[in-house]
């Protein structure tokens, strides 16, 4: 049976992709040897890390303007910490916007650096707005905020001036929809959505704004030290760098972020119209605000739970349950969701009314 998958994270990869990471286990490069099985300082790995690092910079129209990218290990978690490492001056001061989870836990580790103030926070509605108007403190050294949140299903349509460095957590919309890259400093992202297996965590870095906050940094969470070994300081997690490679290739052939957006904005359009219209369901963030990767929604009548949750899973979807902490559904539609597949949602949820 088709599955339709609308998993979170780690989630839905395009199956052109998987059957090329599954032929590179057994035969990479036709040498006869595994991906996973030859140096990462070989030739054809090191030209398989090569390319994915400049398609990022292509994709992200980034390119000759003095950015570095890195695969890195230890998640987009890791970067909750390496960010004010690297960034927060001795004695500064950094910004942070609060939007959910992943934020808060991205505040939590800053604290452990610095004087932080979050500039606002949409805490008190259980994160399902972004807050708007907030004023970010001239003396920042940083701001911080994440462009998606996961969990609640909002989404920054726009992004604030600063005086200091911009530093986004892009983890779950990156390369899915067209933005002016260059607004920001240093974008992270951990792989497992919308660009590969979970094992390795995106880094586009200006390199010009690394090693002047005067701290000494441990070498595996200093960015200057990974920039100056190529993403190769400790044995890269190959596997996962070849995947994204994969991903990143197969944006770029469709027509890359551009031709992406448009098919991210017609699932999201078919899945809100649905919830708005149908009078079985609610949506869970405030309209204006909502993430077209992750589509959160509740039930008006719980007592149809058992009825819906019957007919999604035997229409071959999977991954449908919201997050504990908002409850209902969360449908995740990143770039490899096809249309088809949110149109099968929508059916189930006519059908349920009907
Ligand atoms: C927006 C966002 N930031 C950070 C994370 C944490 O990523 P990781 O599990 O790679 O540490 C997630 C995970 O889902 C996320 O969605």
């Amino acid at each position: 049976m088709k599955k339709h998958n609308f998993s979170a994270g780690p989630c839905i990869l395009p199956q052109d992709v998987l059957k090329k990471a599954s032929a590179a286990i057994l035969n990479f490069n036709n040498d006869n040897l595994s991906l996973i099985e030859i140096s990462h300082r070989s030739a054809p790995f090191v030209n398989v890390m090569e390319k994915a690092r400049s398609l990022v910079l292509e994709l992200l129209n980034l390119e000759d303007k003095g950015y570095t990218v890195l695969f890195l290990q230890g998640g987009a978690s890791l970067e909750f910490l390496m960010v004010p490492y690297n960034l927060l001056n001795m004695n500064g001061k950094a910004a942070y916007l609060d939007t959910g989870t992943w934020s808060s836990k991205a505040i939590k580790e800053a604290k452990l650096f610095g004087d932080i103030e979050v500039v606002a926070s949409s805490k008190d509605k259980n994160y399902n707005y972004i807050p708007k108007n907030y004023k970010i403190p001239a003396d920042a050294d940083y701001f911080h905020c994440t462009s998606n949140n996961t969990i609640f299903g909002t989404q920054l349509k726009s992004f604030p001036k600063t005086h200091g460095l911009m530093v986004c957590d892009m983890s779950s919309d990156i390369f899915s929809r067209q933005l002016d890259f260059s607004q920001f400093d240093l974008i992270y992202a951990g792989a497992q959505k919308n660009m590969g297996p979970a094992g390795t965590t995106l880094v586009v870095v200006k390199e010009d704004i690394l090693g002047k906050n005067g701290r000494q940094i441990p070498s595996m969470l200093d960015y200057k030290v990974h920039i100056s070994k190529d993403s190769m300081y400790n044995t890269p997690s190959v596997f996962a760098v070849y995947v994204s490679m994969l991903t990143l290739q197969w944006l770029k052939d469709l027509g890359g972020i551009k031709a992406i957006e448009k098919i991210n904005n017609a699932k999201a359009e078919l899945l809100y119209n649905e919830i708005d219209h149908n009078p079985l369901f609610r949506g869970a963030a405030e309209k204006e605000d909502r993430s077209t990767m992750n589509a959160t929604f509740l039930l008006t009548d719980d007592s149809l739970k058992e009825k819906f949750d019957t007919m999604w899973k035997s229409a071959g979807i999977n991954g449908l349950n919201g997050h504990r902490s908002v409850g209902g559904y969360r449908a995740s539609m990143y770039n490899a969701l096809p249309l088809e597949s949110v149109q099968v949602l929508v059916d189930i949820m006519k059908k349920l009314n009907s």
